[in-house]
């Protein structure tokens, strides 16, 4: 019920630009919002909160496990895991799902978790790099990312990073596709307001991989960004290209202090 008045509230103010908003109770969200910044965990039905919140229920903990398995199974001509040099995850990734996207020296680039793996299995393992959105690396992400579970998100934007920021804080604001809308129409404008059957949400990738119910797997959020280029018919760029590890940062940056989530649960 709370819930419901929420989002009426939203569409009322928006259309009606009347202060009925401040006659409903704020629901506390606790550790899922930081000042103004939501988690769509908090845009999210209370149904769908509980599978996320049920390690048991959650699928996308079968991910993780899976990635797990694949982080001591031996791949590549050097004959090696990602066990075998990186030892406990638990210990040597615990930072890596709240400070990523960094910017790599020795690359001179903006580096995402995907393409820092990627990086590792071609130089490192002597394997083939995975597609973006295979089993292997989706699960090898997902555990990944599980070692920073609860802690908030603290991406850098200076140094070398400063200007990816400001590219992917350009991408956010351009208006693009025949619907001529940018990221920000609806996920800063339009937070809180129904869109067809959805509730928009901050768009925060702080739970990434997301387990979709729709799809009934998980998926990156580069593959999340071409979903959104998508709905307002712009070209969709490939996943692991700088133009999204660009967006990746500035919306990690949008989400500074939400709890890593992964695997957060949506819709
Ligand atoms: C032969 C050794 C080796 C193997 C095997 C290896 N890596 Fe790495 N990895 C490195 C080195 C060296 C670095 C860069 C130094 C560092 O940051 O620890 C690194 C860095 C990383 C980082 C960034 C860590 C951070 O704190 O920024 C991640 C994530 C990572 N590796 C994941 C993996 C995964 C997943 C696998 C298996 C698919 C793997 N690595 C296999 C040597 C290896
Ligand atoms: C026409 C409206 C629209 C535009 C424009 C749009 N999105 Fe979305 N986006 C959605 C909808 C609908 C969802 C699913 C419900 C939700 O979380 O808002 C979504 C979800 C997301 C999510 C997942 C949030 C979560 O908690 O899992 C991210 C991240 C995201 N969008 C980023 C972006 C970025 C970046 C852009 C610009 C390239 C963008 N969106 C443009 C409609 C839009």
């Amino acid at each position: 019920m709370k819930r419901k008045a929420l989002v009426l509230a939203g569409v009322g103010a928006a259309a009606l630009a009347v202060p009925s908003v401040m006659t409903f109770a704020a629901e506390d969200f606790g550790k899922y919002q930081v000042g103004d910044t939501r988690s769509g965990y908090t845009f999210a039905k209370v149904e769908t909160r509980a599978i996320q919140d049920d390690d048991f229920e959650n699928p996308g903990m079968l991910w993780v496990e899976h990635g797990e398995e694949v982080w001591e199974t031996v791949d590549g001509k050097a004959g090696k895991s990602c066990k075998s040099c990186h030892a406990d995850a638990s210990d040597t990734m615990k930072n890596v799902g709240s400070t990523y996207p960094v910017f790599a020296k020795d690359i001179g680039k903006l580096e995402n978790v995907e393409n820092r793996i990627n990086r590792c299995r071609t130089d490192n393992m002597k394997a083939k790099p995975w597609k973006y959105d295979s089993r292997d690396m989706l699960g090898v992400v997902s555990y990944v990312k599980r070692q920073s579970f609860g802690q908030p998100m603290n991406v850098k934007i200076d140094g070398g990073a400063a200007s990816w920021f400001k590219k992917g804080e350009e991408f956010y604001n351009q208006r693009r596709g025949q619907l001529d809308m940018a990221c920000k129409h609806c996920h800063v404008d339009n937070a809180g307001n129904m869109i067809r059957a959805n509730t928009l949400s901050q768009g925060q990738g702080n739970g990434f991989p997301t387990y979709r119910l729709k799809w009934q797997k998980p998926g990156s959020l580069h593959r999340r960004f071409r979903g959104c280029n998508k709905q307002v018919r712009a070209k969709p760029y490939k996943t692991g290209t700088d133009e999204y590890l660009a967006l990746e940062l500035y919306v990690m940056w949008r989400g500074q202090g939400l709890p890593v989530e992964t695997p957060a649960v949506r819709n």
